[in-house]
């Protein structure tokens, strides 16, 4: 059998070793013989595709269905697709948290496809973790690769108003906790909120990192938005099928597309889509297995040039399906195109600005403003920095309360999920609407895997007074589709001794978003006193598994909160 350097492709790459490279094709075209191939079928290029289905994972549930499109379409183009599973998370099925879980899904993603024979690859992302993960074990593993996600969900209906997953999730519990809706109606609206297959519809993570992937040009364009169960997402996928055969003879690779140059069109699309805050997480991780540092100031930049233009939830009105009908992200592209870098390749082959002359003519819609007439003048993120957060911190300033922006208050402060649950709606807390929730230990190490915590609840006693918001703080993150004058991914984080562990109930803070900063406003004499007495919480130190695997490497969040060991070095 031929096993020669130039036959290495389809079934002869990557051969399992057994010191004699013939008698390993002849033992693996045994075996995968048992699934009822043909040897002309074993003789044409393979297409891995990733399997992400999960009975845990509703996101995912048009998986199958997917595939099978993929499937039609490689081999309508000659080619023989192969799925296999790797890791699937769901955000409310991943204890402790999907995040934690996040550079598992990247490993898997990036051994699998190195190790399994396959010219190229098309990844089938949907749920928030599960495109940056297989973005970073693809951008690692630089085997030519695509990228087409479930797509996200249609809303639902309850008595007459539209509810989407989870924006509505969250305004209804809060509606709940401050009396405001009866049992009775807070379980009918349950059953309304997620009414199918897909990703959360509004401007959560999942939506975000789908715009931001095909904006970054791994996906075909029109990918991002089309809903999970309307049929022009069957076709997305077949068309994806007959692109990855292409793009395994052209040997297209990741590491072409993902550039810093196109990261820096995925981080103007995060500002002008007033996209979620992790995406900057996400986006950093994969930075870094580029070999580069995610530039924070430069997204600071780009947020100060670039309005937000995408009218949906949390920070607007609409949901994806109305982005769908309104062109997707071509006409999120065109509203920004002056600002846009159109010469970034993609895995088209075409540039961004050549894939976007040949969409089809702009109409009128309701959805996509002008950067004249935008929902927020300056992006949806912001940069913070200041003695509370020296590595930096992230507030989303379009979903937060303009008075709030630029506020001092008194500190109120939670050393944990635990003691936060414990106290926030004690009647006896002393608080006020003024008060500036602070929640340590819920980052990367402190929680651990930074949970969407951030979104602090409103204490009991002061939403039943009718208080909608309030400044709250914490190294956690916040679901894409939560809102608030909410900062969050304070670097370095609590656990690992960052000052915000210093912080105590009493202390004033500053926080003044326009000139990117936050302040703890206390003597550096006292901070030094308390930093002599800190100690670590004791769960970092662990002996065994993937927790002492996570302990060990994690980074913080302007990393990505990837493991050190995972990004490519030295960083450049
Ligand atoms: Fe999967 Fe929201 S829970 S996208």
């Amino acid at each position: 059998m031929d096993t020669s350097d130039d036959a290495k492709r389809g079934l002869r790459q990557g051969l399992a070793n057994y010191g004699d490279a013939g008698f390993s094709l002849f033992l693996r075209k045994a075996f995968i013989k048992a699934m009822g191939y043909s040897d002309d079928a074993l003789d044409r290029p393979i297409i891995g595709i990733t399997n992400t289905y999960s009975g845990y994972n509703a996101c995912h549930r048009n998986v199958p269905d997917i595939i099978e499109a993929i499937k039609r379409g490689v081999m309508l183009s000659g080619a023989l697709p192969i799925d296999f599973p790797i890791v699937s998370l769901h955000e409310s099925f991943s204890h402790p948290t999907s995040m934690y879980l996040r550079n598992l899904m990247a490993m898997d993603a990036e051994q699998m496809i190195s190790a399994q024979p396959m010219d190229a690859v098309v990844l089938v992302g949907g749920c928030d973790k599960t495109v940056p993960a297989l973005l970073m074990g693809a951008a690692s593993a630089d085997v030519p690769a695509i990228l087409t996600v479930t797509g996200p969900m249609i809303t639902g209906s309850h008595r007459g108003e539209r509810l989407g997953a989870c924006t509505d999730c969250r305004r209804l519990w809060a509606s709940y906790r401050a009396g405001a809706l009866s049992e009775e109606e807070i379980g009918a609206a349950n059953d309304k909120l997620a009414p199918g297959p897909g990703t959360c519809m509004v401007m959560g993570t999942a939506s975000t990192m789908a715009l931001v992937a095909e904006a970054m040009g791994m996906m075909l364009p029109g990918g991002a938005a089309i809903p999970a169960v309307h049929a022009d997402r069957m076709r997305h996928a077949e068309a994806t099928g007959r692109r990855a055969v292409e793009i395994a003879k052209e040997g297209l690779r990741p590491t072409q597309i993902m550039t810093r140059a196109s990261m820096t069109n995925a981080m103007r699309v995060l500002q002008a889509i007033g996209g979620s805050t992790n995406g900057v997480v996400h986006l950093a991780a994969i930075a870094g297995r580029l070999g580069f540092d995610l530039d924070l100031e430069e997204l600071d930049r780009l947020g100060a040039e670039t309005p937000v233009v995408v009218d949906l939830k949390p920070s607007g009105a609409h949901y994806m399906e109305d982005l769908f009908k309104a062109g997707g992200l071509a006409t999120v592209l065109r509203a920004i195109e002056p600002l846009m870098d159109g010469d970034c390749l993609t895995v088209t082959g075409q540039t961004l600005a050549q894939n976007l002359a040949a969409e089809p003519p702009a109409f009128p819609q309701e959805v996509v403003r002008s950067i004249d007439e935008p929902i927020h003048q300056g992006g949806g993120l912001r940069l913070l920095r200041g003695n509370l957060a020296p590595n930096g911190a992230i507030i989303k300033q379009a979903a937060a309360t303009p008075a709030l922006l630029q506020h001092t208050g008194r500190a109120v402060v939670f050393s944990s999920l635990e003691d936060m649950a414990d106290r926030i709606d004690a009647p006896d807390l002393e608080v006020t609407a003024d008060s500036v929730l602070v929640l340590q230990n819920a980052g990367p190490k402190g929680a651990p895997g930074m949970p969407e915590a951030g979104y602090i609840p409103i204490p009991r006693k002061l939403a039943a007074a009718g208080v909608k918001d309030m400044v709250r703080i914490s190294d956690a993150r916040m679901s894409g589709t939560a809102f608030g004058s909410i900062v969050l991914h304070i670097s370095p984080e609590a656990a690992d001794g960052g000052p915000l562990a210093l912080v105590e109930t009493g202390d004033e803070i500053r926080l003044d978003v326009a000139a990117g900063q936050i302040a703890l406003l206390v003597a550096p004499e006292e901070l030094e006193r308390r930093r002599a007495a800190w100690r670590p919480p004791a769960h970092v130190n662990v002996e065994r598994g993937y927790a002492k695997l996570y302990f060990d490497e994690v980074l913080q969040a302007e990393d990505g909160c990837d493991f050190n060991f995972l990004r490519k070095h030295p960083r450049q």
